[in-house]
């Protein structure tokens, strides 16, 4: 990159990493159609460069960061790569099909990561450093080197390595806190010096990426920023190795609500924050903390009756923020037993869903069905219902009917009908509780070799009649899959959830080798 020119010295360049170091932390598999899907609303709501994925980790990872980089519309698309010339290889060319693309390769510099992870002596990976660079600028003139676990790397050698990446040919150099251990104070003191003491740093644009392990990432992310770094590497959610990386709402909005402090920009449409976090959320299952900054469900929320007082006289006694400004929509209660076709397609597409025929019409019987049974009808239970539609559609199998019998008394017994491939089969079966006793069931009408990874149960709304939204995870030969069902029955949702993993598993048998999924041995943090 050439020098910095004036207009864009305040622009912050927003990195989302949430497919690639998100998506790698334990548990947040996302399939090939959900990764489709988050990197389409990242692309809409401003993100400027999406870190697909690490394409060397799998097929399944390729097959993705591929697909991502022919669907981008504004956003470049970036893959990331260790220094193994066959790993930059294969990161070229599953981006090439982006209109802007970007190779970022990473090394270790620390002494502690040399010595052990990477068994190399300072000048070799001093060398490997000129050498991976040198290899990602022969396909592309936009790459990214990182100096992993460069915090606690040595600065003389920092220094050299960023000078010698920035001659080969970098065009933006991140200086990671890998593993989450710098404050506020040092993060901005080494930006600061690297950029003086490196005689070719104006030539490349610095990147902050800090994981939260003492919770000072996005603190961290901001420091860097004002010693001069001009991009932020983070995460929706801030989800990522261990306890994640630096939450993207959160940088965002303390941009724009303390600009007094951060005289920045992003290009990011923060009303699309909430969206973004309910779907990565759902992708991943990751529940989003309830206090969790600006979309933790209790971010706008005031229950004691002095906040509530406050806030009927002004807002701005207890909000720092709108929930408009973040996309919150207040909780509209109008949709009942009574609404027809007309206000549900109004309410879908307000809720930013375009469905039509089958689906449409299922989701409207479906809404109905759970007007009858459920007094008041929000958002999120529409939302709920709509993604499950969208999630089901083309399954194998569906549940037809379940009865439950539970109590004190054990053993807890399941009755289940199952429609499969468009035949009804029932079964009765006992177990140790009543979820116990419906997997049971279904494991008897499906037989398989899965293993329960997870199962995982909230509430949708408030009030004892909320529809629960549970997610389970299965496991076979390695590959895991999640899948979410919800009612306002616990065990119905329950057997949709697992039913639903089940399906994905078979049509993921089917679909083999094209999404494979990651391999857990790759070293990328
Ligand atoms: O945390 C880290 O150092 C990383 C690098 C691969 C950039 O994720
Ligand atoms: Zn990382």
């Amino acid at each position: 990159m050439a020098t910095q020119r004036q207009s864009e010295k305040d622009r912050v360049v927003i990195f989302d990493t949430t497919l690639r170091d998100g998506e790698q932390c334990p548990g947040a598999t996302m399939t090939h159609e959900e990764k489709l899907e988050v990197a389409e609303l990242l692309d809409d709501m401003g993100v400027d460069i999406i870190e697909a994925g690490f394409p060397i980790a799998s097929e399944g990872d390729f097959a993705a960061v591929q697909e991502i980089a022919k669907r981008s519309k504004n956003a470049v698309i970036c893959g990331l790569s260790r220094a193994a010339f066959k790993d930059i290889d294969r990161c070229a060319e599953a981006i090439k099909p982006a209109k802007r693309h970007r190779i970022h390769t990473f090394l270790s510099t620390s002494p502690v990561h040399m010595k052990y992870k990477l068994q190399k002596e300072p000048h070799e990976v001093y060398e490997m450093v000129i050498a991976q660079v040198t290899r990602a600028r022969n396909h592309t003139d936009d790459v990214e080197w990182s100096s992993e676990d460069g915090t606690r790397t040595e600065f003389d050698f920092l220094c050299r390595c960023v000078e010698a990446a920035i001659n080969a040919g970098a065009t933006t150099i991140n200086i990671p806190d890998t593993v989450g251990y710098s404050t506020p104070e040092e993060y901005f003191n080494l930006f600061k010096m690297v950029r003086e003491r490196v005689p070719n740093s104006d030539r490349a644009r610095f990147s902050t990426h800090c994981h939260n392990d003492l919770g000072m990432a996005v603190a961290n992310s901001l420091s860097g920023v004002m010693a001069g770094a001009r991009q932020i590497e983070c995460t929706v959610n801030g989800i990522g190795e261990r306890a994640g990386n630096a939450a993207l709402e959160e940088i965002v909005m303390a941009i724009r609500t303390r600009n007094d402090k951060f005289p920045f920009v992003t290009g990011i449409d923060a009303t699309m924050l909430t969206r973004a976090s309910k779907l990565v959320s759902a992708a991943t299952s990751f529940p989003v903390q309830y206090n969790k900054a600006i979309v933790g469900r209790n971010a706008f929320a005031h229950e004691s009756g002095i906040h509530q007082d406050g806030m009927l006289k002004n807002a701005q006694t207890y909000e720092i923020m709108t929930p408009e400004s973040v996309g919150v929509k207040q909780t509209s209660l109008v949709m009942g037993k009574h609404s027809g076709r007309h206000a549900f397609v109004h309410k879908l597409e307000e809720l930013g869903y375009q469905l039509a025929g089958n689906q449409l019409e299922d989701a409207f019987v479906r809404f109905k069905a759970l007007a009858d049974r459920k007094k008041q009808i929000y958002d999120e239970d529409i939302e709920a219902l709509v993604d499950e539609e969208i999630a089901t559609a083309h399954d194998r199998s569906k549940v037809l009917s379940l009865t439950v019998i539970a109590g004190t008394q054990g053993p807890q017994s399941a009755t289940l009908t199952l429609d499969i491939e468009g035949k009804h089969a029932t079964t009765q079966a006992f177990g140790n509780g009543p979820v116990d006793a419906t997997f049971k069931a279904i494991h008897a009408l499906v037989p398989h070799e899965a293993k329960l990874e997870l199962y995982q149960v909230h509430a949708v709304t408030e009030g004892t009649d909320a529809q629960a939204e549970v997610s389970v995870r299965l496991s076979e030969n390695g590959r895991s899959v999640t899948a979410r069902g919800a009612d306002p029955d616990t065990l119905v949702a329950s057997a949709k959830a697992y039913l639903g993993a089940l399906n994905k598993l078979t049509s993921r048998r089917n679909k083999m080798p094209a999404i494979e999924r990651r391999i857990h041995s790759t070293d990328a943090g």
